[in-house]
């Protein structure tokens, strides 16, 4: 039997490439829209080395609805499309705040372009990428779906809001359609092959893509922003949740969808364990057994002190929890810098 196809808008960006792995080890063929407009080509290449044959790409301007037509039907030409992993967007906070048309009309717009388009083509399985950005900084920690969603910090953050506010209010009408969201806590690390992993292309403004180039020696030494935060030793805690898992969780919700029809579910994905930047700074060096070169400087606008996630909605609805450990998204992450340094 022919594999079913999911399309990946944003397919060669992070989180998408490992995804596409995921998708293909899972038994689905991944299909590719991307327009490289925040990746590079060669990332199919890596994809490539791990899965054995390069993924379908149709190089697609998500914003543009006759784009997605087009290739939504020479996709479908040749098999069934079970559903549509939405990834393509800008997710640079601070960019946002002086770009924030941009993100207005490439986040919202291509989200409003690919609902007509999936409708028009009768695919009514989506998933979306979200971010735990929509909670702010929430009252009780760990942070679960109920907790409520906050006015948005940034445009980058509003726009996460407002797809998944436009994508429920798309299912609460008549449209048939079937979506998970999903709000990401903090994805690191790379595949383990370090084929494929994150490629800021410029100044990285994340923490880990930051780190493991200034311990390459590629950038100064890493600001830590801010020691006088009300946490145990002073820094920010998040969740830090390796990119293989991650991209379980896509294949996850796949699954659910396909026998969970007419439904719409957010989902929170995260380890349930709140780090600190000192505490994944050592581990970092623990797990590397190199020094990583840092000072702590002035506290950086909008960063809530400390959120991780309450998980449990997603082990209990999708079957899926976080296998590996800090340590190894910190080991995968070093490995895919050295491969990088290396060239
Ligand atoms: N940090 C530093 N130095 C750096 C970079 C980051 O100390 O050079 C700290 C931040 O202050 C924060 C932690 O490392 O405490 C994590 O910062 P990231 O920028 O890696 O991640 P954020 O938690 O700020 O951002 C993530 C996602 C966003 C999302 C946001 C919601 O990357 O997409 O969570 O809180 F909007």
């Amino acid at each position: 039997m022919a594999k079913q196809k999911v399309v990946v808008t944003g397919g060669a960006g992070y989180i998408g490439s490992h995804t596409v792995v995921a998708l293909h080890e899972a038994g689905f063929s991944p299909v590719i829209f991307d327009n490289f407009s925040n990746s590079k080509p060669e990332v199919l290449d890596g994809i490539a080395r791990i899965i054995g044959e390069k993924p379908q790409i149709f190089e697609v301007d998500c914003r543009s609805k006759a784009e997605l037509a087009q290739a939504i039907e020479a996709c479908a030409s040749d098999g069934q499309i079970a559903g549509v992993i939405h990834f393509a967007a800008f997710k640079a906070v601070g960019e946002s705040t002086e770009r924030p048309l941009d993100y207005f009309d490439n986040n919202i717009g291509s989200t409003v372009s690919l609902l007509e388009a999936m409708t028009a083509a009768g695919i009514s399985n989506l998933v979306f990428s979200s971010s735990c950005t929509v909670y702010g900084q929430p009252d009780a920690i760990p942070v679960d779906e109920q907790a409520p969603i906050l006015p948005a910090e940034s445009p980058y953050g509003y726009t996460k809001q407002a797809c998944e506010r436009l994508i429920t209010d798309a299912f609460n009408s008549s449209m048939p359609l079937s979506a998970c969201l999903l709000r990401y806590f903090n994805p690191i690390g790379a595949h383990p092959s370090a084929a494929i992993g994150e490629l800021p292309l410029g100044h990285p403004n994340n923490l880990i893509p930051y780190l493991t180039q200034a311990t390459a020696g590629k950038r100064g030494p890493l600001t830590v922003f801010g020691n006088d935060y009300p946490t145990e030793d002073g820094t920010c805690i998040r969740d830090y949740i390796h990119v293989m898992d991650l991209a379980r969780a896509h294949v996850a919700s796949i699954h659910w969808l396909l026998s969970n029809p007419a439904s719409c579910e957010a989902f929170n994905l995260g380890t349930g364990e709140g780090k600190s930047v000192s505490q994944v700074i050592a581990a970092f060096e623990k797990a590397n057994g190199i020094a990583v070169p840092y000072s702590f400087g002035p506290r950086r606008a909008g960063d809530v002190t400390a959120i991780f996630a309450n998980a449990g909605k997603a082990e209990r609805a999708l079957g899926w929890k976080c296998e590996l450990s800090l340590e190894e998204a910190l080991r995968d992450a070093w490995k895919w810098q050295q491969k990088l340094t290396e060239g």
